[in-house]
This record gives structure tokens, C-alpha cells and sequence, in this order.
């Protein structure tokens, strides 16, 4: 039986929260021990699901209209059906917790304060797709979770949460943490299983489109998110119809937002998919903006994410016109209004910021983690960070700012994955939308240059 819930002081939820996955971050007496995951009830869900028939869970699941919490928004339930019913092949797992997607910070906060969690949706997620065998793909700068996950899987191995036999129930099942070696493309699940399978981490050519078809080994293999691989236990514990209450329609559960940048109170806010709008996550949750301070422009779901201008209206096939504090945090109105909501990490940007600067940082990100394997991304990217340079740097003439969107419009939909719309989204819409004030900061006194080389080779660790 859960036993009621007392936070850190200062560390309480908002009362707008809704808290299931993040129900055990910043607990007051709680740590990520099997002892105090189990005095609250865990594994139960396992020990339910492994009662049920595989297919009655997949079913819970997509009755749930659970959607993937790593970027695509894809419905977890369908993407588990795709595995061929002729198959013959091991089928595998992968836990996606490479986390890199810039102004995301979500999946840590559970891998470190709650991983059992992540081990317990993780087993019967493994049960429901007839997998025996899942890795947790790690990003290397998570050294810390990674040495939680080991223990946390090592104490389900003694209960029998995990290895042969889970329960008495016939079901075998291992977990393995892998960890990455720093790179964004890691990410990119078909890079990802490169990687896992010890070569560069190349994305894979499509189709197929998913690697439930063909993936790790070239045998069906899921890759779900962290965050989406919590959320099975609560629907195994709630149902798949008692879940979908929770959001709104097509948009259902709850869903962590990582909020970063010009408010208040940044930090993590798990709230129902859509029940709230990003005025009230500005206003509300996050204590609104910075004294004296104007919004200028939002980026709603990752650095990827199209960004919204402050003072846009959106018309809506339905008729509806939204400001962009009307906007109901959710997949599917975020994407009306041109952008997504991507991995949950929204980015609030006051007047105090230089547009130049963002898109020359932003830049300066993708054309470093850029894997190569295409011209377009490889080239591209690096043309973007070289003109966005120039213009923060005062040598840039004006018309830079229309080839910068010229070399993004070339990136966009020619590339091997999914990287070629990340790197480029976020320069189309900054041109689009800043475009006076982009080409006004083409001038040589002009000096916006916060990235320089000094930082990025700080940040990739090569100087003290
Ligand atoms: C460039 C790139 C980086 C990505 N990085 C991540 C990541 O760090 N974490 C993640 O869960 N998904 C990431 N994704 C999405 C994955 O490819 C995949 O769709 C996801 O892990 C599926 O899980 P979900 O259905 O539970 O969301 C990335 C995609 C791209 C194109
Ligand atoms: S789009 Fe970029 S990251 Fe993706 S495969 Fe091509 S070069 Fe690599």
C-alpha cells in the first residue's frame, strides 16, 4: 500500500503538478534502494503483469495512448505491435537514456532517485514484447546514474525481480547498462544500436523505419525513452482506461517539463499532458519572468524544436486563435502552432537576449555533434555555425542572414535521420522570425560572441 508523500522542504511539488513518475524525486526519507521501493509498494505491478497475458498488456498500453516522452511523441503501444508476429529472432530491449537533447533534464532525476522504477516498467515492458534480454544505453556523462543503475539491477537480481525464472513465473529476463562515449547522435536510436553493437554510431539508412521490425543484431528490438518506460508500470497499476483520464485526449498522462532560461523559478514540473497552458507554466509553475523583463521567445520541446516568437498568433484548423501563453502544453497543439513538444524541455527567452547569439550557440551544438555520415548535415551544419559566427563576431553582411536560411532549407529533409530537421528547424525559424533583428546585428561594431573556441573545447573536456 503507498504510504502518503512528504517532499524536501522547499522541494514540494506545485499544486499544479501531477506527480507519477516524479512521485519519489525529492522525497523527504526516500533513496533509491530496493528497502524503500519496495516499503512502497514496488514491483506489484510487476508481480500483476506477470499474471497477465502478454498481448492483454500491450493492449493496456495502447489503451493508455501512452506517447513516447523522447522527442517523436510516438504511441508507445503501436510501435510494440510492429514486431513481426512470424518473428523467430530474440527480440530486445533498449532503454533510451542517452538524454542529450539540449534543455532536457528529466531522465536523470529518475535514474538517480528512483531506478527502480525505470527497472520494474523495464521487466515488464521486456515481458509484453517476449524480450529476454535489454540494455540501458547510458550517456557517458551520467557517470553517477549509471553506478545507481548497476545497483539497482544487481538488488533485483538477488530478489528475483530479474535473471532466470523472475518470480516462479517461467520468465527469464536481463538488464545491462551500457554506457556511450558523448555524443548527441547516440540518441538517435538506430545510432544508438550501432553503437551498442560496438561500431561508430552511424544512424541507419530507412526503411525500415522502425527497429521493431529490425534493430539491435538485426532482430526486432523496442527503444522506448526512460520516462515512457515508467509510465507502463502505472498503467499496468491504474489500467489502460483509468491512464488515459489523465492529459486529454490523444494527449493523455502526465508528462515532465524541464523548464530552463529567463523565469523565476526554472526546474521540473510534471503536469497532465495539455491541462495546462504555457502561460500558466511560465506564470504559474515557474513564478513568472525576471523583474522588469519582457518575453521574447519560447522553444517548447529541446533545442530542436521550432521556436515560437512572443508576440505570434496561431490559427488552428479547428478555428481556435492562440497567443503563445494560450498554448495548452500538449503533442498536437504545439505542432499546429509549427513547433513540438518534442522532449519536454522548454526554453523561455527574455528581452535580454540576442537572437544571434542563440542560433550562433545552437549552431555551434549541432555542428559539433554532427556525425558526418551525410553531406548535407556534415557540411550544412557547419556552414550554419560559420555564418551564425560571422555575425556575431561583426563581419557579416545582411544577406548572410538569408543564406543561413538557404543552407537550413538544404539540410532539411535530405539527410540520413532525423538530425538534418533538428539542426536546421531551429535556424529556419529564428531567420523567419528574428529576421529584421538578425540582419540589423550584421555590423562590424556589432560583438555577440559568447560561444568562442575557448568554451566549446572547456565543454568537451579537453583542458583542465
Ligand atoms: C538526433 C536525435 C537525438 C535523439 N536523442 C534522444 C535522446 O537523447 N533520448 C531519447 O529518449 N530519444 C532521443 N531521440 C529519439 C529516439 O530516436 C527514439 O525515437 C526514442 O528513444 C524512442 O522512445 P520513445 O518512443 O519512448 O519516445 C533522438 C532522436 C534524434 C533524431
Ligand atoms: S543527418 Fe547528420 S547526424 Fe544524421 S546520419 Fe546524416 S550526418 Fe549523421
Amino acid at each position: 500500500m503507498a504510504s502518503p508523500v512528504q517532499y524536501l522542504p522547499g522541494k514540494e511539488p506545485h499544486a499544479r503538478e501531477h506527480r507519477l513518475i516524479f512521485r519519489n524525486v525529492d522525497r523527504a526519507g526516500y533513496d533509491p534502494s530496493i528497502d524503500c521501493y519496495l516499503k512502497d509498494g514496488g514491483y506489484e505491478q510487476l508481480k500483476k503483469a506477470l499474471t497477465m497475458e502478454k498481448s492483454a498488456i500491450i493492449n493496456e498500453v495502447k489503451a493508455s495512448g501512452l506517447r513516447g516522452r523522447g522527442g517523436a511523441g510516438f504511441p508507445t503501444g503501436v510501435k510494440w505491435g510492429f514486431i513481426p508476429p512470424t518473428n523467430t529472432k530474440p527480440v530486445y530491449l533498449i532503454c533510451n537514456a542517452d538524454e542529450s537533447e539540449p534543455g532536457t533534464f528529466k531522465d536523470r532525476y529518475i535514474m538517480h532517485q528512483d531506478p527502480h522504477q525505470l527497472v520494474e516498467g523495464m521487466v515488464i515492458s521486456c515481458f509484453a514484447v517476449g524480450a529476454k534480454l535489454a540494455y540501458i544505453y547510458i550517456r557517458e556523462e551520467f557517470p553517477m546514474a549509471a553506478k545507481i543503475l548497476e545497483k539497482a539491477l544487481n538488488e533485483a537480481r538477488e530478489k528475483n525481480f530479474l535473471g532466470n525464472n523472475i518470480l516462479g513465473s517461467g520468465f527469464d529476463c536481463e538488464i545491462y547498462v551500457h554506457r556511450g562515449a558523448g555524443a548527441y547522435i547516440c540518441g538517435e536510436e538506430t545510432g544508438l544500436i550501432e553503437s551498442l553493437e560496438g561500431k561508430r554510431p552511424y544512424p541507419r539508412i530507412k526503411p525500415p523505419y522502425f527497429p521493431a521490425a529490425l534493430g539491435l543484431y538485426m532482430s526486432p528490438t523496442i527503444v522506448n525513452n526512460v520516462e515512457s518506460l515508467c509510465h507502463v508500470k502505472h498503467i499496468i497499476q491504474m489500467g489502460g482506461a483509468e491512464y488515459a483520464k489523465l492529459g486529454t485526449p490523444n494527449n493523455t498522462g502526465t508528462r515532465i517539463l524541464c523548464v530552463s532560461g529567463d523565469v523565476q523559478k526554472p526546474g521540473y514540473y510534471e503536469v497532465e499532458v495539455g491541462k495546462i497552458t504555457m502561460g500558466e507554466v511560465i506564470d504559474v509553475l515557474c513564478g513568472g519572468l525576471k523583474p522588469g523583463r519582457k518575453l521574447k521567445a519560447i522553444i517548447p520541446g529541446g533545442s530542436s524544436a521550432k521556436v515560437l516568437r512572443a508576440d505570434e498568433k496561431f490559427k488552428l484548423k479547428d478555428g481556435r486563435e492562440l497567443g503563445i501563453m494560450d498554448i495548452p502544453m500538449d503533442f498536437d497543439t504545439m505542432a499546429a502552432c509549427g513547433s513540438m513538444a518534442g522532449s519536454g524541455g522548454v526554453m523561455i527567452m527574455d528581452d535580454s537576449r540576442k537572437m544571434s547569439w542563440v542560433i550562433n550557440n545552437l549552431n555551434a551544438f549541432y555542428a559539433h555533434e554532427s556525425c558526418g555520415q551525410c553531406t548535407p548535415c556534415r557540411e550544412g551544419s557547419l556552414w550554419m555555425r560559420k555564418i551564425s559566427d560571422r555575425i556575431v563576431d561583426g563581419k557579416a553582411s545582411p544577406d548572410d542572414v538569408d543564406m543561413l536560411e538557404t543552407v537550413a532549407n538544404q539540410i532539411e529533409g535530405k539527410t540520413i535521420c532525423a538530425f538534418g530537421e533538428a539542426c536546421s528547424w531551429p535556424t529556419q525559424s529564428f531567420v523567419k522570425k528574428f529576421r529584421d533583428e538578425l540582419k540589423a546585428d550584421c555590423k562590424p561594431e556589432f560583438t555577440g560572441r559568447i560561444v568562442n573556441e575557448e568554451t566549446l573545447v572547456a565543454a568537451a573536456g579537453l583542458v583542465a
